[in-house]
């Protein structure tokens, strides 16, 4: 199989399962943060002369295991990097691409503190993080609307998520992102 179709099946794959009746990430979580994670990391990647596929592979399957298993979320960079190895396997992609897609996913979460040594997993977890910061009215959905939050209670919760995210963040990607984070700390103050 071609990597650009590889890439077309994970894509539906993770999609599908964000969908999927009863999934309470839903069509959201697909548009408001995946397929932002996608962008975003294709682009690092560019910038950093980093193989833009596995980026796009890990973007894709990052959030995997919470997706699929909504209720072991806290553990979802171990099983997202297991099941990621199973789905890459049944396209026997190269190995070495699956490790190094396996210790972006186990990496990705700023409260992990696994420590990174490659710029993919550099990429990966700045990714995560910056679509955060670029899309607040998804944090927003989410406290008020799923995790039924009041106001002041889901103002702070994002006020935290949005730290969490600038916290775990290269002083790179930083950058690129500083209007944006200001912006949001001054309405959140
Ligand atoms: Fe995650
Ligand atoms: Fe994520």
């Amino acid at each position: 199989m071609l990597k650009s179709q590889i890439i077309r099946s994970v894509e539906k794959l993770v999609r599908d399962a964000c969908i999927a009746p009863g999934n309470p990430y839903g069509e959201r979580y697909w548009r408001y943060h995946i397929q932002i994670v996608v962008k975003l990391a294709k682009k690092l990647a560019k910038q950093n002369n980093v193989d833009a596929e596995i980026m796009e592979l890990a973007a894709l399957l990052h959030d995997y295991g919470q997706v699929i298993d909504p209720e072991n979320a806290k553990n979802h960079h171990i099983t997202g990097a297991k099941q990621a190895k199973i789905v890459l396997l049944k396209y026997n992609y190269p190995t070495s691409g699956i490790k190094l897609i396996q210790k972006c996913i186990l990496s990705h979460r700023g409260s992990t503190n696994i420590s990174k040594t490659t710029k993919e997993e550099r990429i990966l977890a700045d990714a995560d993080a910056m679509s955060h910061i670029l899309n607040l009215p998804n944090l927003f959905y989410y406290a008020y609307s799923i995790a039924k939050m009041d106001v002041g209670e889901g103002k702070l919760w994002v006020k935290n998520e949005l730290e969490k995210c600038w916290s775990k963040m290269s002083d790179r990607s930083q950058k690129l992102v500083i209007i944006e984070y200001k912006a949001a700390k001054l309405m959140l103050n």
